[in-house]
């Protein structure tokens, strides 16, 4: 789930109808999370809160957290309690037996900021399950629009965090993790909407400021570029997605 830029700005409908995806491949991470009834849960990166739901069915007392206006106020129409903020700003103290993140934290490029700010959220012992894009994620996407821009004398903006597992183990345990899980895995997603959808729905923060007509050239050059360069499988692109998934313990 996305947590907000400056430069992105989510509609829920679009979000659904592009992207409702995320959540679909999200759901075997809540096994992982096994939230326990009571247990109180920060799902950071919550977006419109679909997962967050899920959470709150097992009968936890859930916050959802997005950078995204719109995609709080879809969440709170679930009846979930979700707030507006920024990931790499948390000020809670530790109050949450669990903190859950799903597809939001390659949003948060300083993730230093962000592990600290988890570990101050959580109590002690509390568990730090997230999935997220890792190294080489989306590569054929960031291929295709460099290469428009490229083409145009304009450069990408530098916007995603897709580290290693040895690097983000690396951080997580600077700030007093143990990590019994981390694993980096290529997951294959079939896009509903191809390669245009997907860059109408997640290049913006890539894309340096350029006129309207630049603008629509590039996402089209962009994506015609990555349906060349990304496979298909039943009239579907399959998009080049890779996960980093871990299981953190604060203070274990
Ligand atoms: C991802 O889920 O890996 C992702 C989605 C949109 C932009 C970048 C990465």
């Amino acid at each position: 789930m996305p947590n907000n830029t400056p430069s992105q700005h989510w509609q829920a409908d679009a979000y659904a109808r592009n992207a409702r995806f995320v959540a679909d491949y999200g759901t075997p991470l809540i096994d992982l999370l096994a939230p326990q009834p009571h247990e109180r849960i920060l799902d950071l990166g919550c977006g419109d809160g679909v997962l967050t739901q899920k959470i709150a069915d097992t009968g936890c007392d859930t916050v959802g957290l997005d950078g995204s206006a719109e995609l709080v106020a879809a969440a709170r129409t679930l009846g979930l309690n979700a707030v507006q903020g920024d990931g790499q700003k948390l000020a809670f103290k530790h109050e949450f037996d669990a903190v859950f993140s799903n597809a939001a934290l390659h949003w948060m490029t300083d993730a230093e900021a962000v592990v600290a700010g988890v570990a101050q959220a959580l109590k002690p012992g509390g568990r730090f399950v997230g999935e997220f894009g890792g190294s080489g994620n989306i590569a054929a996407f960031q291929t295709a629009l460099r290469q428009a821009l490229h083409a145009r004398g304009l450069q990408a903006r530098e916007c995603w965090y897709f580290p290693t597992a040895e690097a983000y183990r690396a951080l997580l345990e600077q700030h007093g993790f143990s990590v019994p899980h981390i694993a980096l895995f290529p997951r294959p997603t079939p896009l509903p909407t191809g390669a245009a959808g997907w860059l109408d729905t997640f290049a913006e923060p890539m894309l340096p400021a350029m006129s309207n007509a630049e603008h629509a050239a590039v996402l089209a050059e962009a994506a015609a570029t990555a349906e060349t360069l990304l496979p298909h499988e039943n009239g579907q692109t399959i998009a080049d997605y890779v996960r980093l998934r871990f299981v953190a313990v604060y203070g274990g």
